[in-house]
Order: C-alpha cells, then structure tokens, then sequence
C-alpha cells in the first residue's frame, strides 16, 4: 500500500485517523524516507520582477493613484520636491513604504509570508498610478502568472478548468498576495474556503451538470471520509484546474459503470489497496466479503459494466457506516433508488435494491456460499504488502472478532 507523501504532510491531526491508517502510514515512511522528510529541488520561482515603475502619464486616465503622488509631493519618497526632476528615492527596499502603511510590519510578519511581497512592494506595485485598481502594474492574475507559469498552464490548458480561477476575484477569491496565517497563502481554511463558494445549488459543470450543495452535503451526511479528517480538499482536487474529472488528482471513472482496470481508479488506489479488487478469495484484504468470497471484486472487476465505487459509496461523508450511499440516481426522471443498507456485527444486509435482500457474513461464516472454516487473520505488520487502510490494525483478533468502526 502507498499513501502519499503530500498526504503524510498534511496529517497535523494524525491522532484522528484509525490505527491501521497509522501503520500503513508508517510503512509508508519506512520505504528509504527518514522522517517522511523529502528532499525539495530548489525554487524556480523569481522573487522580484521589475515593472515599469514611472507614473502613468494622466491621457491614460489611471484607475488609481497613490495618495502622496496625488498630492505633488514627491519629496516624500525621492531626494526632491520638483516633478519634473525629482531624483532617487531616500530609501531602498519596502521600508519606504511601511514609513506610511505602518501596518504592513505586522500583516508582514503573519505565519506564512509570500517571499515575493517580502522581497519587493515594486514587483507589483507602482509607487505612483495605475491603470489598475490597487496600484497594481498589471492585471492581479497575470501579475501572478508571470512569477508562477505553472499555476497559468493549470489554469489556461486543462481539459477541466475551475471557474474560481476565471471569475470574481480569480486568485485572490483563496489567496492573500502579501501573507496569510493558513499555509499556501489560503485565506481560509481550506474546507471553509472552498465551502465559501460550494454552498448553493445552481452551480454547473462546462456540460451543464448540476453540482450538488457540497456544504449541504456535509451538513446531512455527518460522517466524514478519513481522507476529509484534516479538513483538507487538496489530497483529491487541485483547485487551479487538471486533466482529471472533477478536477481530481488522479484518474477516477465519471460514470456509474467501467471496465475494470486499476488505472481508472488510480485516485483511490493511492491510499487503498487496489488488491481487494483482484482477489477472488480473501480474509484480510476486505470486510465487504462473505466468508472469503470477495464481494468488492464481484461487483467492481468487471469487464463489462464493472460497478464503480460511487455505486456503493459516497466519497465525501455519509450518513451510513463505510461510506455506503443511501440510494443511487437511476434514470432520466430524477427517481433515486434506495441501497437499504444495515451494518451487522457480522457483516451487512443490502436490500430491494440492485437485487433483492442479500446477507454477507465477514465474521468467517459465509451466508451465501458453502461454509469454508476461515484461518484467524495473520497480524499485519507495517511493511506488509496486503495491508490496505482499513485493513484491521495489528494485533489481529481472529477473524471472527474483526470489525472495525
Ligand atoms: C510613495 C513613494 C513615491 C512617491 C510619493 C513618488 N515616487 Fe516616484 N518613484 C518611487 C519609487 C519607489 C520609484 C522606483 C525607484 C527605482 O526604480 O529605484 C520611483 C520612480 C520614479 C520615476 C522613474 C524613474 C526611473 O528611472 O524609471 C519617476 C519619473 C518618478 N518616480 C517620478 C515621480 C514624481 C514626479 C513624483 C511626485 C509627483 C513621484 N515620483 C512621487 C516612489 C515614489
Ligand atoms: C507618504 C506616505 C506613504 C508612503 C511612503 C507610501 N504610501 Fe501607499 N498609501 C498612502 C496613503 C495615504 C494611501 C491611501 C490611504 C489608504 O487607502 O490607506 C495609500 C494607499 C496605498 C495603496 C492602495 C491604493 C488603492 O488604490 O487602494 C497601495 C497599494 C499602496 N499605498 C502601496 C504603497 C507602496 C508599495 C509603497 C512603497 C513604495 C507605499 N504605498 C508608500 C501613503 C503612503
Ligand atoms: C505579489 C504581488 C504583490 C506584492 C509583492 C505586494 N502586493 Fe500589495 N496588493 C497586491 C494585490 C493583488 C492587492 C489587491 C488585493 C485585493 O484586491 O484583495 C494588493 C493590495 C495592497 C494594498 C491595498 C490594501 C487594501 O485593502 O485595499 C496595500 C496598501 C498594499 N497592497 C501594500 C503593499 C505593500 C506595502 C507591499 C510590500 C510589503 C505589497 N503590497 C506587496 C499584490 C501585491
Ligand atoms: C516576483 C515574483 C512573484 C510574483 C509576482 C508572485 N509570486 Fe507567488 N511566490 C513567489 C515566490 C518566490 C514564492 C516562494 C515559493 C517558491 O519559491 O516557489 C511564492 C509563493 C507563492 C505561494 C505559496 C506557495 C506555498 O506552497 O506556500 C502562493 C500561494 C503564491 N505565491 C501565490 C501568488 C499569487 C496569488 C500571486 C499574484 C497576486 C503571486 N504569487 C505573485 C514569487 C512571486
Ligand atoms: C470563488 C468561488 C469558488 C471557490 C472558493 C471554490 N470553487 Fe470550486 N467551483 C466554483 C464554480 C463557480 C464551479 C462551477 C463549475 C466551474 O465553473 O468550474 C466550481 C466547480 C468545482 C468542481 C467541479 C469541476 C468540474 O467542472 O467538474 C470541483 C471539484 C470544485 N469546484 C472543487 C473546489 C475545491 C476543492 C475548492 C477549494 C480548494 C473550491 N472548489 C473552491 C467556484 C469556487
Ligand atoms: C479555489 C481556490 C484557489 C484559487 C482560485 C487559486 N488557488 Fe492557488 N492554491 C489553492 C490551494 C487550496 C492551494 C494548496 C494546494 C495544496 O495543498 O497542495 C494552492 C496553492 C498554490 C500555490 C503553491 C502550490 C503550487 O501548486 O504550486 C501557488 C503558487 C498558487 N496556489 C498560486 C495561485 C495563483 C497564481 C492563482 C490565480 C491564478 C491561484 N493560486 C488561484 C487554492 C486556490
Ligand atoms: C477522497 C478524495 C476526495 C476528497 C478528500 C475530497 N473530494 Fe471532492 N470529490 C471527490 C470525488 C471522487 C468526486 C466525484 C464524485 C462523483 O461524481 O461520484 C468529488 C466531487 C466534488 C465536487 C463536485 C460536486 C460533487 O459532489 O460531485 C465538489 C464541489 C467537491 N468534490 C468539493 C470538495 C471539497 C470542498 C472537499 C474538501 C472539503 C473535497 N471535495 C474533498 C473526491 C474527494
Ligand atoms: C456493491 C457495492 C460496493 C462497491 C461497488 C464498492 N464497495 Fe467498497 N464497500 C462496500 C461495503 C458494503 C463495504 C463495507 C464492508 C464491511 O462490512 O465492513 C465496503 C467497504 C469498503 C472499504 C473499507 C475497507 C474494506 O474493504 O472493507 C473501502 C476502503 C472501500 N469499500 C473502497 C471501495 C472502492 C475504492 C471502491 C471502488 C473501486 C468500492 N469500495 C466499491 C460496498 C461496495
Ligand atoms: C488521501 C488518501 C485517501 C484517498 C485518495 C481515498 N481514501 Fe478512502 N479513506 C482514507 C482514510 C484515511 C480512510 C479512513 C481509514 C479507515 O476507515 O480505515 C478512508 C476510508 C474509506 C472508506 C470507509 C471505510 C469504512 O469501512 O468506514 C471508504 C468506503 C473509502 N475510503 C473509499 C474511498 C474511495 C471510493 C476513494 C476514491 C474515490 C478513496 N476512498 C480515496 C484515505 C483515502
């Protein structure tokens, strides 16, 4: 199993996370990363740009213009009162500015600084007037682009583009140029910045697909995927935009039904354990078994109308055990068709739903299959190649007392 070293470094709260995620974490460690510690190439991101700094000539009829330029008096940052040949300036580097803006020290020295903002006022600021609003050189975004191309192909080539990016205050909707007490510069915290814009219905896709109420969403459905315990959006979604449905990390099918392949489900897999997928029979690699009969590659490994896992499974939080759904949209008329799942000590009742009432018995006793005596669970040690995330932690009861929360 792999969980991702962004995923490691986003576990501040790892306390929340069930001790068999905390050994597969730790496995994870184990593979030649002291510490979890990764080694960064160093940044290729300039930290000053140097605009075109002189005032904006007023035919241009400037959007802004800076209070002490408004005024005439230069001699406030040059050498000279005189316009027309004013000098240098008194002062190199931002403390020209903060003689004035005396609150910038402070907004400067918040948890998380921009280095570009550190580094140079003047990289997007002009001291005199702009045809932008805020003094700004350029338009903000392609201010931002011009330091940060990446963020621009993201945001400008993918095949799924995010409309944050494109409307209302594009960056700055999640971003504080200058610094911010969130890591990556978030104005928020994460769940709640993104839940500032998904907390209403009316929102589309480019195809015109309804976007469910996500704050909605979490607001009835109280029980949280473990990957959501940081309250974190990004080990899933990259908000500039991505090649991906839904702007996922990794690959994941958009439709109810696949054909099997591990690819199509390389977001899950990164913290899953694809194996209980592939396996016929099994006692340790899933609970959604009977007896050993692995009822997850029954309904998912298919090479026709392979079930994906949102037929099953909700993704962000649910109102049942295991993430399962209450019902599934069927058809073009909006009817929803119930899943009627009950968790058992021994396992789960699916009924009236795809098919009829259907029992499966993980406790080693099978409801539907011949009886097969089932060894106790072998104890999973960290490095162990099947431990899957929600494979039961070490020490192992007997098979017949696993179930997990
Ligand atoms: C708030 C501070 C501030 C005020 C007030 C100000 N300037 Fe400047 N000015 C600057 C800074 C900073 C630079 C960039 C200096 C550098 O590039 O080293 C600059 C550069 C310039 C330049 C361009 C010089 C060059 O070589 O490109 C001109 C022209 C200029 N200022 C004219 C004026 C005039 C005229 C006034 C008054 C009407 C004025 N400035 C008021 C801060 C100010
Ligand atoms: C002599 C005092 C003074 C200095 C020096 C000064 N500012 Fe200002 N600045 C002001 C005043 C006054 C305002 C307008 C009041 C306000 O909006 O807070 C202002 C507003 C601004 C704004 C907002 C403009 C808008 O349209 O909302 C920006 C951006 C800004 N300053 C940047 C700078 C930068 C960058 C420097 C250093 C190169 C600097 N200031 C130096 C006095 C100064
Ligand atoms: C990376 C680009 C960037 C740098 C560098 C930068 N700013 Fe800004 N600044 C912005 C943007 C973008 C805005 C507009 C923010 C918004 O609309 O939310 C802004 C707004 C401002 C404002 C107006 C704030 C307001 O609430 O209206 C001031 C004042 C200001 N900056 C001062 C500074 C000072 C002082 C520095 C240097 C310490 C600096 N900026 C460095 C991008 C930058
Ligand atoms: C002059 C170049 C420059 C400009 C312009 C600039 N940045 Fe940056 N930015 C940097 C540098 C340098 C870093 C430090 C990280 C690095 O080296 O990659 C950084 C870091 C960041 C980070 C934090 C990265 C992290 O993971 O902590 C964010 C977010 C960011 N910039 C957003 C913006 C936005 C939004 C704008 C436009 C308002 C902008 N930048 C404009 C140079 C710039
Ligand atoms: C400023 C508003 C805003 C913020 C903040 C915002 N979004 Fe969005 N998001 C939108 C809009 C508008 C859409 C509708 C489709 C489109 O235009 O891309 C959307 C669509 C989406 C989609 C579906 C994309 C598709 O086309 O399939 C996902 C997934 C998404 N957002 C995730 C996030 C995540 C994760 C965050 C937080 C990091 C976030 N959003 C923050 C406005 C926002
Ligand atoms: C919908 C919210 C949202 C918008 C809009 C947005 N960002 Fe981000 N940005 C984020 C989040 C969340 C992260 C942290 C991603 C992570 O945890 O890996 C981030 C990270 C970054 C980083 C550092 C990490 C990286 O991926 O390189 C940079 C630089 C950055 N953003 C720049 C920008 C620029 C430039 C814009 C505007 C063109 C922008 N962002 C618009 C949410 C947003
Ligand atoms: C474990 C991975 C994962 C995490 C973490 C995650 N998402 Fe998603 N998200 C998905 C998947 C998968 C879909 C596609 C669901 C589908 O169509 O079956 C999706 C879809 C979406 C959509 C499109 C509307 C919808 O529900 O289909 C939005 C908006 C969204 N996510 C926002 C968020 C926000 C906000 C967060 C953080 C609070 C978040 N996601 C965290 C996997 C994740
Ligand atoms: C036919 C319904 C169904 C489908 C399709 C399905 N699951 Fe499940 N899954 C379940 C049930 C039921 C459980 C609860 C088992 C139990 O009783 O503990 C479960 C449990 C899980 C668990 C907990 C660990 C385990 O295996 O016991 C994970 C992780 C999981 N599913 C991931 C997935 C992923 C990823 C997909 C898609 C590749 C998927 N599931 C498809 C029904 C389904
Ligand atoms: C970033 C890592 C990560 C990703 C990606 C991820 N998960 Fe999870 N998932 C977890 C963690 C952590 C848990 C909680 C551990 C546990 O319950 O054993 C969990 C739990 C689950 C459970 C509930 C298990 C139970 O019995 O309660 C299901 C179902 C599940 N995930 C399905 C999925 C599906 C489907 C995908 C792909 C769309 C996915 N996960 C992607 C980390 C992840």
């Amino acid at each position: 199993m792999r969980l991702n070293s962004s995923f490691l470094h986003r576990a501040g709260g790892i306390g929340v996370v069930v001790v068999g995620t905390l050994l597969g974490i730790l496995s994870c460690l184990g593979a030649g990363q002291p510490g979890g510690e990764v080694a960064k190439p160093p940044s290729q991101t300039p930290k000053v740009r140097k605009g075109d700094l002189k005032p904006v000539p007023e035919s241009a009829q400037p959007a802004a213009s800076h209070a002490p330029f408004e005024t005439g008096d230069c001699q406030l940052c040059h050498q000279r009162a005189d316009p027309a040949n004013p000098g240098p300036v008194t002062k190199a580097g931002n403390g020209l500015c903060f003689d004035c803006h005396e609150e910038f020290p402070e907004i400067m020295a918040r948890k998380f600084g921009h280095v570009a903002a550190s580094e140079s006022c003047l990289s997007c600021h002009n001291p005199h007037n702009s045809k932008e609003p805020k003094l700004l050189l350029e338009k903000a975004s392609a201010l931002c682009f011009a330091c940060h191309p990446s963020i621009q192909d993201l945001a400008e080539k993918s095949p799924v583009k995010h409309g944050a990016m494109s409307e209302g205050a594009q960056c700055m909707s999640c971003h504080n140029a200058h610094s911010a007490n969130v890591e990556h510069l978030l104005i928020q915290m994460p769940r709640e910045l993104c839940l500032s814009c998904h907390n209403k219905e009316g929102l589309t896709d480019a195809k015109g697909k309804k976007l469910p109420n996500t704050q909605h969403e979490f607001e009835e459905k109280p029980q949280l995927h473990g990957a959501l315990g940081f309250g974190d959006c990004s080990a899933c979604h990259n908000p500039h935009g991505f090649q991906h449905f839904r702007l996922l990390n990794k690959e994941y099918p958009a439709e109810f039904y696949a054909s099997y392949n591990p690819k199509v489900y390389a977001l899950c897999f990164e913290c899953h354990e694809a194996g209980a997928f592939t396996e016929a029979e099994t006692d340790t690699l899933t609970q959604f078994r009977d007896g050993l009969r692995n009822l997850h590659r029954l309904h998912v490994n298919k090479e026709e109308l392979g079930r994906t896992c949102r037929a099953c499974h909700e993704v962000h939080s649910s109102k049942l055990p295991h993430l399962i759904r209450e019902s599934v949209p069927f058809g073009s008329l909006g009817w929803r068709l119930k899943v009627n799942f009950t968790d058992t000590p021994t396992g789960g009742v699916c009924a009236k739903t795809c098919h009829g009432a259907r029992t499966y018995n993980n406790s080693g006793v099978p409801s539907v299959a011949p009886v097969v005596p089932v060894v106790p669970a072998a104890p999973v040690v960290p490095a162990a190649p099947t431990a899957g995330v929600a494979t039961p932690a070490a020490p192992t009861p007997p098979a017949a007392a696993v179930k997990k929360e």
